[in-house]
């Protein structure tokens, strides 16, 4: 226990920690570890972002979606999945409520759908960018090729996720039908950021198949990537998908892991996503106090919220959702953090 918290000690002085330290680090959890953990982080964000919680407006733009990865609801083989496409009025009439709400980042995310041409979605991100000059608007939909990332930076998107899902080459097959590749995750990941975005990774916590192991290699691409953002929440099983019967991701390990996460980029945009909300009515608050600074309350038009189905019972109500903003407000105020209106862009030591 005493050599354990040494690491993490080695790991707020310095940063960097090898394969092996990390995976000690992951393998060694125990709630005593997690909380001194935790309390290292929340002093890291103090340093970086006070006490501030950046919310961002999600936007679901399209339930339809090319690949077959074995956790999503959305897969192409759930055939009782509904699609459905948002069109470019509904998106911005999401903003304009979203803007009037508080939000200063729109997040269009979305399956891969060939319909979501580049046209189409430059025309979408100019306009709300026309709209709302003072937002940022950030894009989460697959992987595209480096052209289409450069026209919609240049059609003036801020920010990008296209979380890695796991660094493990092995573990990405087992995640993964065989033309999606670890490789080509990695080759997108590094031309936005080339392209000057700010980039979002991340992984989910307790998929089939994950280890202290590949979760070590989740930590050290991190921490060699730099990203801006990383977003982790546990794993959910889907009904109709291959992992149905599978166990749901530990709470309180995404918890530790965020902590980590904090220790190793004081800087880094840390979300308390759905999926710890969906698993614990008090995860998101459970996320703040182990370092996360980002939730993204859901802005999607009521009727599709159901369809969006990533995973069983997907949170889309309370303070998942942009309406509870104001209940939003009070839990994080309770545990002394404070959502403001703001962009909330990284900030780069
Ligand atoms: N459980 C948890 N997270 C999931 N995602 C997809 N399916 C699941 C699931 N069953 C996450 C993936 C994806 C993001 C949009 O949602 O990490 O990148």
């Amino acid at each position: 226990m005493r050599e354990v918290r040494e690491l993490i000690d080695l790991l707020v002085e310095r940063h960097t920690l090898s394969l092996g330290q990390y995976e000690e680090l992951v393998g060694s959890y125990t709630p005593e570890l997690a909380e001194y953990a935790a309390k290292r982080a929340v002093a890291a964000r103090r340093v970086v972002y006070g006490d501030d919680v950046f919310i961002r407006g999600l936007i679901e733009i399209s339930s339809y979606c090319r690949n077959d990865c074995l956790y999503c609801g959305l897969r192409r083989s759930n055939q009782s999945a509904e699609r459905y496409r948002l069109s470019p009025e509904t998106i911005l009439a999401c903003c304009e409520r979203g803007y009037e709400l508080g939000f200063r980042t729109f997040v269009l995310q979305g399956g891969e759908d060939a319909a979501l041409a580049d046209t189409l979605l430059c025309k979408i991100v100019s306009a709300i960018k026309a709209a709302h000059p003072d937002c940022a608007v950030t894009l989460s939909l697959g992987e595209r090729t480096r052209a289409s990332y450069q026209a919609l930076f240049d059609a003036g998107a801020d920010r990008y996720l296209l979380r890695h899902e796991t660094a493990d080459h092995a573990h990405y097959a087992r995640l993964h039908p065989s033309e999606l590749t670890l490789e080509h995750r990695l080759t997108c990941l590094r031309d936005l950021l080339e392209i000057g975005y700010q980039v979002g990774c991340g992984f989910m916590v307790g998929s089939p198949g994950q280890t202290a192991s590949t979760l070590a290699k989740d930590l050290k691409l991190v921490e060699e990537l730099r990203p801006a953002m990383c977003g982790i929440g546990p794993f959910v099983p889907h009904h109709a998908t291959p992992f149905a019967g599978e166990p749901a991701g530990s709470v309180a390990l995404t918890c530790y892991l965020l902590s980590l996460l904090r220790l190793i980029e004081p800087s880094l945009l840390l979300p308390a996503t759905t999926a710890l909300g969906t698993l614990d009515e008090h995860g998101r608050e459970r996320g703040m106090l182990a370092g996360a600074n980002v939730v993204m309350p859901n802005l999607s038009p009521m009727d599709v919220r159901k369809k969006y189905e990533l995973y069983d019972n997907k949170a889309h109500a309370g303070s998942e959702a942009a309406e509870g903003l104001a209940e939003l407000r009070r839990s994080m105020g309770e545990i002394g953090c404070r959502v403001v209106v703001d962009r909330g862009d990284v900030r780069r030591r």
